[in-house]
């Protein structure tokens, strides 16, 4: 039989470059990144009644209400390329009660990655980042400057990303990360993401590999 696809979850700070590494891992492993932010933020640009919601919470750096976020993970994660393929859940679950409504589901990862990125940096990560509207690459205008000039004249910046709300977003951090990472404790990857963003992808690109050796060794038998 084939193996099944593999089912990632990724975790950590504000800006301590998931969606860095999620980029780098879909290219290579071809999983469906599914991003709790990114779907908020779909809906706060099409102006829907959830996203006008979802959009007072985020200027606050609080967690958006679950009945807003857990439906709309479910529904991604429900849908066949995801099935199909595989996922990278990113930014999600970040509460007891968001991992709870996934292990009800009988839903659970094969590995939970935590990136490991001391405090001071990542301010600095934050206010440095911009992102190019059309390709939805991630930038940092010192560590990851954009290739052209073309590029650098259409970014964007996010509209939480100032050193105030920033402060906001890791207190909501640190209130939750304990109780879900006592849900995933026996899967957890704690990776330290205070590394380029190769070598912080080394880290992750090795623990995929030998899951998925795992994965086909177990198929095979
Ligand atoms: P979300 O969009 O998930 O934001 P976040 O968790 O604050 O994380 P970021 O997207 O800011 O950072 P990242 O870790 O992806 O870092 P990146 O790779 O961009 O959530 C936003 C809001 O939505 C929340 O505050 C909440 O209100 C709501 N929300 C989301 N999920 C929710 C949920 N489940 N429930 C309820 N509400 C929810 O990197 C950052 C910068 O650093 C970039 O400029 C990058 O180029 C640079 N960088 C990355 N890696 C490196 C490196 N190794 N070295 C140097 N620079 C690097």
């Amino acid at each position: 039989p084939k193996p099944k696809p593999l089912r990632i979850m990724i975790s950590g700070a504000p800006a301590s470059g998931k969606g860095t590494q999620c980029e780098l891992i879909t290219t290579k492993y071809g999983l469906v990144h599914i991003a709790a932010g990114d779907l908020l933020r779909a809906e706060v640009t099409a102006g829907s009644e959830n996203g006008k919601l979802a959009k007072e919470y985020m200027e606050k750096g609080l967690l958006v209400p679950n009945d807003i976020v857990v439906m709309m993970v479910k529904n991604r994660l429900w849908q066949p390329d995801a099935q199909e393929k595989g996922w990278l859940l990113d930014g999600y679950p970040r509460s007891y009660s968001q991992a709870k409504a996934l292990e009800d589901l009988g839903i659970r990862p094969d590995l939970f990655i935590l990136l490991d990125v001391p405090e001071e940096i990542l301010v600095e990560r934050v206010v440095g980042r911009r992102l190019d509207p059309i390709t939805g690459k991630i930038y940092h205008l010192k560590y990851s400057p954009p290739e052209t000039e073309e590029i650098a004249s259409r970014l964007t910046q996010r509209f939480d990303d100032t050193e105030e709300k920033v402060e906001l977003r890791l207190k909501t951090h640190h209130l939750n990360v304990e109780d879900v990472l006592s849900i995933y404790k026996d899967l957890t990857l704690k990776v330290n993401g205070n590394l380029s963003k190769d070598n912080v992808f080394a880290q992750i690109d090795s623990a995929l590999k030998e899951l998925l050796e795992k994965k086909n060794a177990a198929s095979a038998t």
